[in-house]
């Protein structure tokens, strides 16, 4: 949770930082703000709400400074006001810092530095933060080995920018939360994410835990420091190969369709994955005697799917669990077990600790991560790359369909035909370019404008397309806050029927795996109670009252069949007028447990 962005260089950095900031936006928009050093005094402006309007040359010209920082919100200690929005100060406001993580020692931090006299301002843990550092460099230091020696103070996960009146560096640090150093000519930016300063360089490294980078703006040179140790360190300068295109909206209203409309293209991606690495990837699960996929939210719908995947194309039994459930599981791993992590982000906070806990218990890590250089990749024994490029809108779309798309190819690979995954995911591309172009049709927003109102929707699906009524209902609540959930078609009777009345939409997947006279029979029990039954199908049927057709993909129709339900969700949303890409209360990468 949380963005932030630093510049230093010989530019009004306020310019980078916003910009940055609005292309952080998904991670957090309760509130933003800035803090610039120009000619030996700290400028700041703080606002809540969007930064997304905001045009610094309009709002704000006078602004400037060549060392900056900057922050957009997710609220996690203290509201949403401007007084707990980032940077925050030391006291005599020589100090400003902004933060993403959350430390967990803050108050009694908090207690010794108020018997020390020191004066806070806001309700949030970060501000303890440029307090501790006035602390130390009260006892001599000087700004780099005060900040690093305020860090070792700190429990919890941080990734912070700091800059001071009386200096002219820019320190960036993390642990625990994430934070990328982009090199450019004459000039340094920090960014939680590549996309923050990618329009400005592609030349980057991945800070890692514990590290401290010191940009000096006079001197044009950055130091990676270890935090623990002093060392300094020599990490290697990664260059990325996002275009800025691929991480903006290319002409869209919006992220989120923008990102639906390239998966067949994030298919073609997972279709040319390294034979290599499937085959390591596949001999690992073949050594695992048990093996768990621990993922959260849409990530874990698609390890549902390959966990169905792997027992009817492999005949392996995987147990898929929620990170944040991981805990209450960890006493019964052991060495020879493997955990599949799932993420998009690499960061979700609830999948790096089910990671520190399977390494504890002496278990293998493979990943399935999309974002390059991120914790959990650099945490995994192995990590398979997804590729589906950059993902802005705080929903995941196209990220599903390239994990799903990863389970089928792992299992060809484990069942020794990684052509027949090739030919799988050729269909599932193909169909996923005609839902598509159907797109624009007036069926979807018809649906969407119709159901917009109503209170609740409900999905079914059976065997590899529960997960299908999972995700789909996630996609709709998330965007369009109506209540929506999903069901296995066969536990309807024992509870959830009752919810069914005169109205109600149920969508019904149905895939041509021998699950389709089951399926259908349950959307005939909620028909005959009245709902209005939208098929998702491979074929037409006379229960369904709306039918949208999938091609007939045996095990694999999900991967296509889920796009109707995010294009549902996007209609809905906007005929709402609510945002798609920012819902309420929610951010992209969930870096708090
Ligand atoms: O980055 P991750 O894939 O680890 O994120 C996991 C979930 O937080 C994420 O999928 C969330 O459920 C999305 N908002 C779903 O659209």
């Amino acid at each position: 949770m949380c963005g932030i962005v630093g510049y230093i260089g010989k530019k009004n950095g306020a310019i980078p930082v916003i910009d940055g900031l609005k292309r952080l936006e998904y991670r957090g928009y309760d509130s933003w703000g800035i803090a610039a050093k120009d000619s030996g005094r700290i400028d700041f402006h703080k606002q809540v709400g969007k930064i997304g309007a905001f045009e610094l040359a309009k709002d704000l010209p006078e602004f400037s400074g060549n060392i900056c920082i900057g922050h957009t919100r997710w609220a996690t200690h203290g509201g949403v006001t401007e007084a707990n929005s980032h940077p925050h100060f030391s006291c005599d406001n020589k100090i400003a810092v902004v933060h993403n993580g959350i430390i967990e020692n803050y108050q009694e931090l908090r207690k010794n530095l108020e018997a020390k006299g020191h004066k806070f301002r806001s309700q949030t843990d970060t501000e303890i933060i440029p307090h501790l550092i006035e602390e130390k460099l009260k006892e001599k230091h000087n700004l780099p080995s005060a900040v690093r020696l305020a860090l070792k103070d700190l429990e919890g996960s941080y990734a912070v920018g700091v800059i001071s009146q009386d200096d002219d560096i820019l320190i960036g640090a993390r642990k625990g939360s994430p934070l990328v150093l982009g090199i450019g000519n004459g000039e340094f930016f920090l960014g939680s994410d590549v996309p923050a300063f990618l329009k400005y360089t592609n030349k980057v490294i991945f800070l890692d835990e514990n590290q401290m980078a010191i940009l000096d703006q006079k001197n044009q040179s950055y130091k990676i420091m270890d935090v623990n140790t002093n060392k300094q360190l020599n990490p290697e300068i990664a260059t990325i190969e996002w275009s800025l295109d691929e991480a903006e909206k290319g002409g869209h209203p919006h992220f989120m369709i923008k990102e639906m409309l390239e998966q067949p293209y994030v298919i073609e991606k997972t279709i040319s994955v390294e034979a290599n690495e499937l085959k390591k990837a596949a001999s690992m699960i073949k050594s695992a005697e048990r093996i768990y996929i621990v993922a959260c939210g849409t990530a874990m719908h698609a390890g549902m799917y390959g966990a169905y995947i792997f027992a009817l194309r492999n005949n392996l039994i995987v147990q898929t669990i929620s990170a944040g459930e991981f805990p209450y599981f960890e006493h019964l791993i052991s060495t020879n077990d493997l955990i599949i992590t799932v993420s998009q982000s690499g960061e979700t906070a609830d999948v790096l600790e089910a990671v520190r806990s399977a390494h504890r218990s002496g278990a293998k890590v493979l990943s399935l991560v999309n974002v390059m250089g991120s914790s959990l990749m650099r945490m995994s024994d192995m990590f398979l790359l997804t590729k589906a490029g950059p993902e802005i809108c705080v929903l995941s779309t196209k990220a599903y369909v390239s994990q799903q798309a990863m389970f089928v190819m792992l299992s060809a690979t484990l069942a020794g035909d990684i052509t027949a995954g090739k030919k799988i995911l050729q269909i599932a591309k193909n169909d996923i370019a005609k839902i598509l172009k159907l797109m624009s049709l007036d069926k979807i927003k018809k649906l969407a404008r119709e159901i917009a109102t109503v209170p609740n929707i409900y999905a079914i699906g059976r065997g590899v397309n529960y997960p299908s009524a999972l995700e789909g209902c996630l996609k709709i609540k998330e965007v369009s806050y109506i209540h929506a959930e999903g069901f296995a078609g066969g536990d309807l009777k024992h509870g959830p029927i009752s919810l069914i009345e005169p109205g109600v939409p149920v969508l019904a997947f149905v895939a041509n795996d021998g699950s389709d006279k089951e399926i259908l029979s349950n959307a005939m029990e909620v028909k005959a109670r009245g709902a209005r039954v939208i098929g998702i199908s491979f074929e037409n049927n006379q229960v369904f009252d709306e039918y949208f057709p999938v091609a007939a993909n045996g095990v694999y129709t999900p991967i296509s069949a889920i796009v109707y339900t995010q294009l549902i969700a996007y209609f809905i949303a906007l005929e709402k007028k609510l945002d798609p890409d920012k819902p309420r209360n929610l951010a992209k990468s969930v870096t708090v447990k």
